[in-house]
């Protein structure tokens, strides 16, 4: 397909603008800049959970520069993020963290030298392992999203006495770590008091700001460059470990220090999603009216930082019930703190809450999209405010009529291939919408090109495409006159890649930028050219966030071999009502990329912790199963005409996470329909089908 060349390119199937330098490897990635005389840093890791380090052995190595640990490395100045103060203290808080770092002249004498340091270590007893009945489980005093830990309304135990039919299941997901194509990635020099980062992750001014603030710098003084990044989901959301790492060693050293980390270092150093413990009751009347939800998750943070997700804050807005609550409880264990993981807290969240709602329908006899939309609100379940848009039933019902779901046996069991036991299964999908302050400035030059300027990045998305689009769509010129950087802490402050909120908030500002500029064109464009520039903030805080979701519906087709379990999905459909779609061929691919990740969840991924060491068994991708083209056979998206202009001035609600919210649950649930078998314990293996 060619790039349209004409005004009004929103909403058109524009390739992606760097495509061509991706695909023939002239994108940078953060270790591939040019740099000369350049020195490379590995990192020695903690063996065990929890002790304290008492001193280092490093042999002479005439390649090595230097062997920075906590008794000799600089010291750091204050960051809200503990695991960022590296090599400050002798404590030892988890298996894999950060102890040393040994900086030489080659990659290979770095590693060699790193892998032959001596630690003596006072080792202490550790507790790894998150259990319902942990001892020491607390409450956090808020969530990680700023939400509630607990919400109640009525009476949810009189409600499950009273009610015709009850459910109370108990779902479990394991631990899941991120696997971006490029793992986390430094190069840093500094020029004078200057520092500058090419660094992999998701918000140039954010990590600019976090890494000013470790090192005690004006915020001016740090400049990171992300210009090509190979994804993250979450885990390049924050400065992690490896921009503190290589900022520090070049600092000692006094010249530009690669680290670039391995595979398996991001199993301990850029976090994970919690594993949880879920238990849902719901009661309903005999006609599948639900009277109560109750949602209560057991979680895990590490002993350095508290992360609480937000597991159970999708109950709160999903479905009507007069008796609710909601609570969260953690465990701090001697592990890596938890961090986000694409739609942290929705993605497990979903899949208890939508799995006992399918338990429900089937004890009931009732098709599990009629229950769903017997339970639809009319306002926020919790708290009564309008919704902004909510297409929840219209997406149940085409997403139906789409998939084939009409004559569907309600039974499990039912229907047989050949040796394939075949089941369909649907489970809802929603997802905040959220947007954040962001400033751009645009510039036309007086032979009408023009460049729009935004600290934005691209981790794969397209967004880099979608702002070519809206700024050449508020200017009214064709879209080959427009060039917008991005990925540069130096440009104008944007927010990060996350939350699903990088669209509705980059191109908040950009078209306010490029309208600005637009309003200023009624003369001849003087030879300096003419520049506006446009700050979102003021109008992103005014916003009312009440109410404002996307939402979705998946549906899943399985087959399960009757003589060894294996599932093989057959189809994966969503249906989705997110707002104005600014890019159909990347939307398309945010939506079935987020649900491959779901079909991960379900089937595929898991990180197997071992409590006697501490440390997760498997730790590379031979070991940790993303799923593959071959794990799908078909696997699609589609959505419904949405305006809503409550959410931004273009309508756009978000779309990088939805694709993983209730996928994981269609899949569940039709693979209970194609064999009967109620799998709780995520992700759903052979063995436990047997
Ligand atoms: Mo996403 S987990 O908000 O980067």
């Amino acid at each position: 397909m060619t790039t349209p060349t004409r005004t009004g390119s929103i909403g058109t199937p524009v390739a992606r603008i760097e495509g061509p330098l991706k695909v023939t490897g002239a994108a940078r990635y953060a270790v591939e800049y040019p740099v000369e005389n350049v020195a490379y840093a590995w990192v020695v890791q903690s063996p065990v959970p929890r002790g304290t380090l008492t001193g280092i052995d490093a042999p002479d190595d005439e390649d090595v520069l230097a062997t920075l640990w906590h008794g000799n490395a600089p010291k750091l100045a204050k960051s809200r993020d503990p695991e960022l103060l590296v090599l400050q203290s002798p404590r030892i808080s988890y298996r894999g963290q950060v102890v040393a770092l040994v900086v030489a002249r080659t990659l290979e004498a770095a590693r060699h030298a790193a892998q032959s340091v001596r630690l003596s270590i006072e080792v202490e007893t550790h507790d790894a392992e998150l259990a319902a009945d942990h001892p020491h489980l607390y409450t956090p005093e808020k969530l990680n999203t700023g939400d509630p830990t607990d919400t109640s309304q009525g009476d949810v135990d009189a409600a499950l006495r009273e009610a015709a039919t009850t459910v109370d299941v108990t779902y479990r997901t394991p631990a899941l770590h991120n696997q971006p194509m490029e793992p986390h990635a430094t190069t840093a020099f500094w020029v004078d008091d200057d520092l500058v980062l090419y660094d992999s992750n998701q918000g140039p001014s954010a990590i600019a700001k976090q890494v000013a603030g470790v090192f005690g710098l004006d915020v001016a003084r740090v400049h990171v460059v992300a210009e090509h990044v190979g994804g993250g989901f979450g885990s390049k959301g924050s400065a992690r470990p490896n921009a503190i790492l290589a900022a520090m060693a070049a600092r000692v050293v006094d010249i530009p220090v690669r680290l670039a980390l391995p595979r398996q270092a991001l199993f301990t150093m850029v976090g994970h999603r919690t594993p949880t413990i879920q238990r849902v009751r719901l009661g309903a009347t005999a006609d599948g009216v639900l009277t109560a939800i109750a949602h209560d998750v057991v979680q895990q943070t590490s002993t350095l930082h508290e992360y609480a997700e937000a597991t159970a804050v999708v109950t709160r807005h999903l479905y009507a019930a007069p008796n609710r609550r909601t609570s969260h409880r953690m465990a701090r264990l001697d592990m890596p703190t938890p961090r986000w993981m694409r739609a942290p807290g929705e993605a497990p969240g979903m899949v208890a809450l939508e799995c006992a709602i399918d338990e429900l329908a089937a004890s009931l006899a009732i098709d599990p999209i009629e229950l769903r939309i017997r339970n639809e609100p009319d306002v926020e379940p919790e708290d009564g405010t309008p919704f902004s848009s909510r297409q929840y039933v219209e997406c149940l019902r085409e997403g139906a009529a789409r998939f084939g779901w009409g004559s569907r046996d309600p039974r499990p069991r039912q229907r047989r291939e050949g040796n394939w036991w075949i089941g369909t299964g649907v489970a809802g999908a929603i997802y905040p919408s959220m947007v954040m302050p962001s400033t751009a400035s645009a510039r036309i030059e007086p032979d009408g090109n023009v460049e729009v300027s935004v600290a934005a990045v691209d981790i794969g998305t397209g967004s880099r495409t979608i702002l070519h689009q809206v700024a050449a769509d508020a200017l009214g010129i064709p879209l080959e006159r427009v060039t917008v950087r991005i990925g540069d802490s130096a440009l104008p402050k944007a927010s990060i890649a996350g939350g699903s909120s990088g669209s509705a908030s980059w191109s908040w500002a950009v078209d306010g930028a490029c309208r600005a500029l637009r309003e200023r064109l009624t003369e001849p464009v003087p030879p300096e050219g003419l520049t506006a520039t446009f700050d979102a903030g003021p109008a992103v805080k005014a916003r009312e966030d009440a109410g404002k979701h996307a939402f979705g519906a998946h549906f899943a087709e399985v087959r399960v071999d009757a003589d060894t379990g294996e599932v093989r999905v057959s189809r994966l459909f969503g249906m989705y009502a997110v707002g104005r779609v600014l890019n159909p061929r990347t939307a398309r691919s945010q939506f079935i990329g987020g649900m491959t990740m779901g079909m991960g969840m379900a089937l595929h991924e898991e990180s197997v912790l071992d409590a006697t060491t501490g440390d997760w068994v498997n730790h590379d991708l031979a070991e940790y199963h993303v799923p593959a083209h071959a794990d799908v056979e078909s696997i699609e998206a589609a959505w419904l005409d949405e305006d809503d202009p409550t959410v931004n001035p273009l309508g756009v609600k978000g779309i990088g996470e939805i694709g993983i919210v209730g996928s994981p649950a269609a899949i569940v649930n039709a693979i209970w329909h194609a064999t009967g078998v109620r799998v709780r314990d995520l992700p759903v293996r052979l063995d436990k089908l047997l």
